[in-house]
């Protein structure tokens, strides 16, 4: 008999909480798509029904209207559709828009927490015009010459095999190349990833950046699911170990720099400046950008007066942790799918190879910074290569100070936005509609050329994201992908082989944009 009317009890009692969470759109007069239980409308992606990116486009492709309310499980999210929309949000309106929504908390995890991708408000202000005068152009190019080592190693690994067509997983390799880029670049640390495949540093980068080990899935969908639980037992994102090795390294390197006086232009170096209040701010010259997608830096970034941040040893491990997980992964996966695309397309790869043998020949075999960032073609099939896979399928933000979205239409409603309320940029199916890019599935370098890249509508091109809040490494991105394909195809020719999977298949395990086999790719050594 009890259990029956607490059964009852319970049960009516959750529907209501459900159907309270529920409705918080329809209470704001907001159109929303129907929620499935407690899933929100993420059911697809937490059954692995769908692939992230498909489901990014299918939420996307549920409606015509400017934005639309969503739930992620029991989250309330307004999804963005209209760029001019995202325009307003993320660039135009921004002082209400400061912060990303960030599931790792700060207090839960220390060294996570206070980088800049969580860090919010003023705290991310001075931080972020504290770190911007490292990823300058200026700055790039101190860091080319050390990233051309990697560049150098990368190749000469292959060049010492004797099979006439070797064939590489390229996620494994290109991992392997960037982690090195970041060892080298970010840490001080020398490493070789293809000679050494067990050296420390890539496996500790390897294990923190597995998006598909079990313990990070279980952590992801936990923050999802029941973030307020998880928050109170202060689970961490990354395992103990991981954060303290990083921690260590970093902690070493900046004492032994600091006891025997050794200067590296690297990251490292450029964040002790900065702690000194160093920076030579010697930007004023005017070097060539590093590309097309280079995203600029606003206000905030450029802000002297801010930069005020008293940084410790925590805050630059705390800086050289995000660069890793933001510039390993994201660059190592631009560089497959684009390296699949040049396979599958033998004629564009041939127009890049013409393209980087006119340069060398131009540089006597020695490209210099300059070379590499004014090669147009290059330009054009990395800028498409990030349009048909930006690797940040999706961005938010934070509402951080009331706001009304007006109403452009007689259907539309003012949208009175609250403190706390959150947005979803759906990047990947913007850069993807046919009303923006015809025939969006096919790889065409064309669409960046001369006459057609001032034709793309403001805000449907943004794989680095908009706005202040915009990805501060895009143009070490930019830069790393250049330089790894510039040697690539000095040397080889990239070609289909059988392992390789056509057309490349979304996986549905994963919970960011991976292909279902891997990326397999034949190196063909050239005849010269
Ligand atoms: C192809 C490679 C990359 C892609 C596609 C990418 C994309 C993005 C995107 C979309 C955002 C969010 C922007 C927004 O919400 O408007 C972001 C933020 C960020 N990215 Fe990248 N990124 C890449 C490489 C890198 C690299 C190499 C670094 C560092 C060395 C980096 C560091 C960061 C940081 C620190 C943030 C947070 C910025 C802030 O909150 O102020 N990213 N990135
Ligand atoms: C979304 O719509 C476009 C055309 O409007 C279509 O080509 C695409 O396949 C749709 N995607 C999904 C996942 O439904």
């Amino acid at each position: 008999m009890w259990i029956f009317i607490v059964t009852g009890v319970l049960m009516v009692l959750g529907y209501w909480v459900l159907s309270r969470c529920y409705s918080y759109w329809t209470r704001k007069e907001v159109p929303q798509l129907k929620p499935f239980f407690i899933f929100g409308n993420f059911w697809p992606i937490m059954s692995r029904k769908l692939s992230p990116p498909e489901f990014i486009e299918k939420l996307y492709n549920s409606t015509n209207l400017r934005y639309i309310g969503i739930y992620q499980s029991l989250r309330p999210y307004l999804l963005i559709r209209d760029p001019e929309l995202i325009k307003q949000i993320t660039v135009k309106d921004f002082d209400h828009f400061l912060d990303h929504v960030g599931f790792v908390d700060p207090e839960a995890d220390r060294l996570f927490g206070r980088n800049l991708f969580s860090l919010k408000g003023m705290k991310w202000r001075e931080m972020r015009s504290t770190l911007s005068p490292a990823f300058t152009s200026n700055k790039m190019k101190y860091m080319f010459s050390l990233m051309s080592q990697n560049g150098q190693q990368f190749v000469n690994h292959f060049l010492e095999k004797s099979e006439d067509v070797i064939e590489v997983e390229m996620k494994d390799v290109t991992s392997r190349f960037a982690n090195d880029v970041i060892a080298n670049t970010v840490f001080g640390f020398e490493s070789d990833s293809l000679k050494e495949p067990n050296n420390v540093f890539y496996t500790m980068g390897k294990f923190a950046t597995d998006l598909t080990n079990l313990r990070t899935i279980m952590v992801f969908l936990g923050y999802v699911i029941l973030p307020k639980l998880l928050r109170f037992f202060k689970v961490a994102f990354f395992p103990k170990k991981m954060t303290n090795f990083f921690g260590r390294i970093i902690k070493e390197n900046i004492d032994s720099r600091e006891k025997y006086g050794v200067k590296r232009s690297d990251m490292i170096g450029l964040l002790l400046e900065a702690r000194k209040n160093k920076h030579n701010d010697d930007d004023q010259t005017t070097l060539p950008d590093t590309g097309f997608a280079t995203v600029e830096e606003s206000e905030v970034g450029k802000n002297q007066k801010l930069r005020k941040y008293d940084i410790t040893d925590e805050d630059i491990t705390a800086q050289g942790l995000v660069f890793f997980f933001a510039g390993f992964e994201s660059v190592s996966s631009l560089m497959c799918f684009m390296a699949y695309e040049l396979g599958v397309n033998q004629e564009i790869q041939q127009k890049l190879r013409n393209e980087v043998d006119a340069t060398n020949e131009k540089c006597d075999g020695k490209v210099t910074y300059e070379a590499l960032t004014t090669m147009k073609y290059m330009d054009m099939v990395v800028s498409e290569s990030l349009r048909e896979y930006p690797n940040a399928i999706a961005t938010d933000r934070i509402c951080t100070k009331s706001y009304t979205i007006e109403p452009n239409t007689p259907d539309e409603k003012p949208v009175h936005l609250n403190k706390g309320d959150k947005i979803f940029i759906p990047v990947y199916a913007i850069q993807r509609d046919p009303q923006y890019y015809p025939e969006p599935e096919r790889f065409d370098p064309e669409r960046f050329n001369d006459e057609n890249k001032n034709k793309i509508k403001p805000y449907t091109y943004s794989p680095f994201g908009s706005g202040p809040r915009n990805c501060i490494g895009s143009r070490f991105a930019l830069m790393e992908i250049k330089l790894l394909f510039y040697n690539i195809l000095s040397n080889f020719e990239l070609i289909p082989i059988e392992k390789t999977q056509i057309p490349i298949r979304y996986s549905k395990k994963a919970i960011n944009m991976a292909p279902e086999k891997g990326f397999w790719l034949g190196l063909q050594r050239r005849v010269k």
